[in-house]
């Protein structure tokens, strides 16, 4: 799929993918103290709305303009205090550099792009974080009920992150059935700081 056929999408339908974070972003965030976050792929900005009710900055890109714009129409009937927190951004992640580094968090939730560009894509999210920042990368790995997705496994994630960023956890999960049927992928990575002691 490329930008106009996600417009498409969002524009012909209500909420597509729900109001709710997902449940596994919510059990890693909650734990964190708030920050600058990067909402990759925010499409109708589940993840970036919730983030900034509490009390994250957010950066949210996506290559849609009417998925932003859908977010902000969602985002509007929040407090003021939460929207000003709410930076809504067109970008390609596959094409043009992330705005306003560094981030604590970046969060990627079902983005796919062509493998081609995969792995600069995931890179060049990866490189917008912080030292000691985390990545949190949702994606379909078996998408039975999605034919053609270029889905992608842990492998390809951890090759594609640069060198100084380590991978804390992955696990795997039956898709949300909202969602789709298949296996989802879930990897925790975080950038080291320059201080850090490493493994012996
Ligand atoms: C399956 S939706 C997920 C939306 C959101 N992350 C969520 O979990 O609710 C994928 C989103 O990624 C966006 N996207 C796909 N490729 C992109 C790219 N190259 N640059 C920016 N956004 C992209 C799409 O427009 C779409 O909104």
């Amino acid at each position: 799929m490329n930008s106009t056929d996600w417009d498409d999408r969002y524009r012909s339908s209500e909420l597509v993918w729900g109001a709710p974070p997902d449940p596994w972003i919510v059990e890693q965030v909650t734990i964190l103290p708030p920050g600058r976050a990067l909402d990759v792929g925010t499409g109708e900005g589940r993840h970036a709305l919730w983030l900034a009710t509490r009390a994250w900055d957010v950066t949210a890109i996506d290559y849609s303009r009417v998925g932003l714009d859908k977010a902000a129409t969602v985002a509007a009937r929040s407090p003021r205090t939460v929207r000003a927190r709410l930076h809504w951004t067109p970008l390609d992640i596959t094409a043009e550099e992330i705005p306003d580094r560094p981030y604590d968090l970046v969060v990627w939730a079902y983005v796919h792009p062509d493998p081609e560009h995969r792995a600069a894509a995931i890179a060049r999210a990866a490189a917008a974080l912080a030292p000691g920042g985390l990545l949190l990368l949702l994606a379909h790995e078996k998408a039975d009920s999605h034919p053609g997705l270029p889905v992608f496994g842990a492998a390809e994630v951890s090759e594609a992150l640069p060198e100084d960023m380590v991978v804390e956890h992955v696990e795997w999960r039956e898709s949300d059935p909202y969602h789709g049927t298949g296996t989802d992928l879930a990897v925790r990575a975080r950038r080291r700081r320059a201080d850090a002691i490493e493994p012996a």
